[in-house]
Order: structure tokens, then sequence, then C-alpha cells
């Protein structure tokens, strides 16, 4: 026999030890019970983990103090219900004391009678299969006798002591209308037709704003840059056409032409580079600075509206996806 092994005492403080757990991104579950006589229990757990495929096994871990001990420790059967994003309330009621957590709970009798709760993102209607007490939780290991998932609904998240309510799989796992996979096909999965048809549904609306303002397509592009030079350099001597040819995307002969037009337009102004006298520095006079501004408001709002269904971060995600393939990383 080998000798009795001991674990070495912990170095580090209860403190840093929860926040090193908190590392751990979970989902969140409520754990619900019916007791013999008839009483709800449930509280928020994120300790929820798979234990086994076959049989099917879960775990999760309950205080030795709860209240609910005694509700989960006697009892044949529970249901660990696993919540979606709209639910962090629920979650938070749940793990609160002093207040009734099952008043206007929607939920309905499982098939061993323990509580569903309405519009989680899946459950496990568990036995009570055995329970291990260690340190100051109690391990339940349950064997699952049904279990129901909702695919167009995204998890509650928690890490850290907070709760996440943006998935980054929504929008697409959880919106039905989004675009299904393309089973192999070439158009309507190949990245150049997808950038097209986007760039489509963006300018779509947006050219007859541009027209509303006399402008061209190219003339609003110049407008546009020249505005960001202008909040880039401050007092800027302006943009030198070969600069202006580059970043809206056209060449220098059709860039000079089209700037000496919106010159006798008064939208710009034409001024000899004093580092040299060959090239022409283009800046926006007033009335050009009023369009482009004008545009640029109606841009950014239908810009809102095109990704209001987008979650912040996934807007931001796509948006430095898109700068990475422009720059050609
Ligand atoms: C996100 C979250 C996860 C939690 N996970 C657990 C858990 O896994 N086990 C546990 O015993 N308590 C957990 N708690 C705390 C309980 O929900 C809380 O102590 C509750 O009041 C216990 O209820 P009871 O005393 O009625 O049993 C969690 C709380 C939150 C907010």
């Amino acid at each position: 026999m080998s000798p009795a092994r001991k674990a070495l005492p912990p170095d580090f403080s209860p403190r840093d030890f929860r926040a090193a757990l908190g590392m751990f991104a979970t989902g969140v579950t409520i754990v619900t019970a019916r007791t013999a006589s008839g009483e709800l229990a449930g509280l928020t757990a994120s300790s929820f983990n798979s234990v086994s495929l076959d049989p099917p096994l879960v775990l999760w871990s309950l205080g030795r103090a709860a209240g609910s001990m005694a509700a989960f420790s006697n009892g044949q059967h529970y249901a660990i219900n696993v919540l979606a994003t709209d639910q962090q309330a629920l979650a938070e009621r749940f793990a609160a004391r002093d207040v009734d957590r099952w008043q206007g709970v929607d939920f309905v009798a499982g098939v061993s009678g323990a509580p569903l709760l309405t519009g989680c993102v899946a459950t496990f209607e568990c036995f009570n299969r055995s329970q291990y007490i260690e340190g100051d939780h109690v391990i339940f290991v349950g064997e699952v006798e049904r279990c129901t998932r909702r695919a167009s609904a995204a998890p509650l998240l928690y890490h850290g002591g907070r709760f996440y309510t943006e998935h980054p799989l929504q929008g697409s796992q959880g919106d039905p209308t989004a675009p299904q996979p393309t089973d192999g096909r070439f158009v309507g999965s190949y990245l150049g037709y997808l950038l097209g048809q986007a760039n489509h549904a963006v300018y779509r609306d947006f050219e007859n704003a541009i027209t509303a303002q006399g402008l061209t397509h190219i003339a609003w592009r110049v407008l546009a840059v020249l505005h960001d030079a202008a909040l880039s350099h401050g007092e800027t001597p302006g943009v030198a056409i070969g600069q202006l040819a580059h970043d809206v995307l056209a060449k220098q002969p059709t860039v000079t032409k089209l700037v000496q037009r919106m010159a006798e337009e008064g939208l710009v102004a034409l001024h000899a580079d004093p580092a040299d006298q060959r090239r022409t520095l283009v800046t926006a006079t007033p009335t050009g600075q009023a369009a482009a501004s004008a545009l640029i408001a109606q841009a950014r709002q239908q810009e809102t509206t095109l990704l209001a269904r987008w979650s912040a971060s996934e807007a931001e995600a796509f948006k430095r996806h898109l700068q990475k393939l422009a720059s050609g990383q």
C-alpha cells in the first residue's frame, strides 16, 4: 500500500479562489422540485455539468446550508432548467432570499412532477440518483429521464460574477429568418457575392439621399473623405488629388475632372500645395461641408436601422473583420 497522500494546504485566499473559479464561464440554471407535501422548491445554480452519456447523467452541487437542501436531498426527482438570455431577472430572483421566487412564474409539471419553467433553452428532468457530501457542498448526480431544448434561443451566460446576455450566436442562431447553410452552393456563400449583395442592401435607399443633395455617388465619397480629413488634421491644408483618388477608389484623371466640376459648383476649393506647387490640394467649402454633414447623419441613421437586430459586439466584430479584409490582412 502506498502511504496516505494529502493535499498541500492552500496558498491562496478564499477570495482568490473565488476569482479564479469565476474565470470559468458557465450557463445559468434554475434547479426545481416539487416536494412530497406539494411545495415548490427552486434555486439558481451554475454548478451544473454533464457526467455521462450512457447512462445519461448530469451533476450540480448545492451548498450544505441551503434552505432548499431538504427538498432536494429527500425528493426523488428534480428538473434542471437552463436559462435563456431574457431570463436574467429570474436567475436573480431564484438566488435571492426573502422573496416569493415563484410569484407569477410560468411552469408546467414534468413527467415525474418537477416544475419545468417556461421559456428556458433546455430542460433536464432528473431522477435523484446519488448524492455526495464534499466540503461545504453536496454533489447531486441526476439520471436524466427527459430532456428538451429550444434551438432558436440563446443561453444566458455567467462569468466572473456577472451575467452576459449578448450571445455570440445571437442573431444567427436565435433568428429564424437568418440565412441558412448553403449545402455547398456557390452563389449565396461566396464572399464576393455576399459583399456585393450586402453593399446593395446598404446603398439601395441611401442612393436617393445622395441624389436629393444633387450629388453623384463618387462626389459624395469625395465629400466624406474631405470631412474625415478635416477631422483628423484640424486646420488641414487639404487632401492631395492622388490621395483622394486612392480613398474614393477612382482613377486620378477622373477625380481631377470631378473636383474641378465640384469647385465650379461651390462644393470644394482647390489650392496649390505650398510644399509642392505642382500638387493640388482639395478642401470642402462650407456648402460642401453642410452637404457632407447632412448625408453622414442620414448614413448613420440608416446604419442604426440596418443593424438594429444585431448586438453592439456583433456589429463591432463585423466591422473589424471588414476593415481587416479591406486592408488585405
Ligand atoms: C449565477 C448564480 C449561480 C449559483 N450557483 C449556485 C450553485 O451552483 N449551488 C448553490 O448551492 N448555490 C448557487 N447559487 C446561490 C444560490 O442561488 C442562493 O444561495 C440561493 O439563495 C439558495 O437558495 P436556498 O437557500 O433557497 O436553497 C448561485 C447563485 C447565482 C446568482
